[in-house]
């Protein structure tokens, strides 16, 4: 291809604890995502698909192996460089929103502005921007335990795409939400992601989710044991056979 990854992971390997009671929950996995692509990871319950996002996000630290962040090795960061590089190229979407509950909405989307030391006053128009995109423009002001879980998933939607992250890690972002509002979430994440050329990894169990994406990944027991390139017309049954080659 000649074109540098936006993200890569070499042999990437990574065991929790130790001895007779270690787990090794990626075992040399090797991946390359090029700038722009949406790659959905999938596989059972345990196979290391959040682990891996973990991983490439700089949440944890591997065992072994390499990941490079637009050719720059994340291993060899000190903890402030890593901080830096995944406050300023990282946006994270999680399950469960980790929405801080005294905050509004507003406020939400705007922690990982304050956290860099910015000042919210210059996100002004991309928060009238995001709250449009997620059609939240009427709930601003409300906080989490006021929003119903379909919304409190936009807004943390919003706030992983705030600082305009090259790259977006989802892990199980529609997880909790019924078929209809996952559907919305996803289209948004799409929407923005194209917009902005943004990469997406998004972990998922839903075959017809992991169907807007470019590339499916699926993993077993730690390891990369199969990948399908979406683009054809029957995505859907070819993720779903994948599936059950891997008996999830
Ligand atoms: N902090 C930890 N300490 C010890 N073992 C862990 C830890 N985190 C994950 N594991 C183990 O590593 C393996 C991979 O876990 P991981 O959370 O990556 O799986 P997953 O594919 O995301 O599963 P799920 O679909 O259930 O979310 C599992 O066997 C899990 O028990
Ligand atoms: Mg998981």
């Amino acid at each position: 291809m000649g074109v540098k990854p936006i993200l890569e992971a070499s042999r990437l390997t990574k065991v929790f604890g130790r001895d007779n009671l270690s787990v090794t929950a990626l075992r040399e996995v090797s991946i390359e995502v090029q700038e722009g692509e949406f790659v959905a990871i999938m596989g059972p319950s345990g196979s290391g698909k959040s682990t891996l996002l973990h991983l490439l996000g700089g949440l944890d630290f591997a065992s072994g192996g390499k990941i490079f962040i637009r050719g720059k090795e994340l291993t060899g960061l000190s903890d402030k460089e890593l901080t830096l590089t995944r406050r300023s190229e990282v946006g994270f979407v999680f399950q469960f929103y980790n929405l801080l509950p005294t905050l509004s909405a507003e406020e939400n989307v705007l922690v990982p502005v304050v956290i860099s030391g910015r000042s919210p006053l210059e996100y002004q128009d991309k928060l009238d921007r995001l709250f449009s995109l997620v059609e939240m423009e009427d709930r601003r002001h409300h906080r989490p335990n006021q929003l119903s879980g379909g919304e409190q998933q936009r807004v943390a939607l919003a706030r992983a795409l705030i600082m305009d992250p090259a790259i977006i890690l989802a892990d199980e972002p529609t997880g909790n939400l019924d078929r209809r509002h996952g559907r919305e979430v996803l289209n948004l994440l799409k929407e923005s992601a194209a917009k902005m050329r943004q990469t997406i990894m998004m972990v998922t169990h839903d075959p017809l989710g992991a169907a807007v994406a470019d590339r499916v990944i699926f993993l077993r027991d730690g390891s990369v044991v199969k990948e399908l390139r979406l683009g054809g017309d029957n995505d859907s049954e070819a993720i779903i056979a994948g599936l059950k080659e891997l008996g999830d």
